[in-house]
């Protein structure tokens, strides 16, 4: 039986029928803009604030109806998402990490999608006509990447929020692991002033 952490994919399908499984992404483009005209931001990347006030990522529960995983993340993005994101699917190949929570019997898979910058636009633009929208999700924002001359600003007062699950865990890993920090010369993102 599987404790609360981290789980093998393999382990958490053989989870007993009495677990629940989530699945959640993590939807990301290239993004040549800069903030005040000189910090780069790299990488558009979404999340979305909740009906309970916190951060997560998109997604929800997978249920019968769900053929595998996948089928139920897909379902649950158009939900969520509306009809953008139709444009393209999530696969088992996006798949990064599964974490149980033994106390609620739920385990939440974690998939990383990465997308050109128009797809993603077009499921910021089209996200308020999900079925979802100002129910569940209450809208989506962008991650910042960069950190402010002061330390601070941007993407660690952004990770100061309140996450759900492992959200936060779940984000900061797949930004370290995708290489999403990093600028073209390799080098940590820097700080600048803004102003
Ligand atoms: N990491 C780990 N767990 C997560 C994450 C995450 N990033 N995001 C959500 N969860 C957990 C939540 O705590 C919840 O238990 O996964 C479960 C399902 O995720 P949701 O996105 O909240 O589920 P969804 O199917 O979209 O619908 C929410 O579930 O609790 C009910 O009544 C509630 O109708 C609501 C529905
Ligand atoms: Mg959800």
């Amino acid at each position: 039986m599987a404790g609360s952490g981290k789980v093998e994919l393999a382990e958490a399908l053989a989870l007993g029928p009495g677990w629940r499984h989530a699945c959640h992404a993590m939807l990301y483009a290239p993004d040549p803009g800069k903030l005040f005209g000189r910090i780069p931001l790299r990488y558009a990347v979404l999340m979305q604030m909740r009906f309970d006030g916190r951060l997560g990522f998109p997604g929800g529960f997978v249920d019968s109806r769900d053929g595998c995983l996948e089928d139920g993340l897909n379902r649950e993005l158009r939900e969520e998402l509306g009809e953008a994101a139709s444009a393209f699917r999530v696969e088992r190949a996006d798949y990064r990490s599964s974490h149980a929570a033994a106390g609620q019997r739920v385990v939440a898979h974690f998939y990383a999608k990465r997308l050109e910058l128009e797809q993603l636009v077009a499921v910021e633009a089209g996200a308020p006509q999900a079925k979802d929208h100002g129910l569940e999700v209450l809208g989506l924002v962008r991650v910042p990447l960069y950190t402010l001359r002061d330390g601070v600003g941007g993407l660690p007062a952004f990770l100061k929020n309140s996450f759900i699950g492992t959200a936060r865990e779940q984000l900061q890993e797949a930004l370290q692991d995708l290489g999403l920090l990093e600028s073209g010369s390799g080098r940590k993102t820097s700080a600048h002033r803004p102003q």
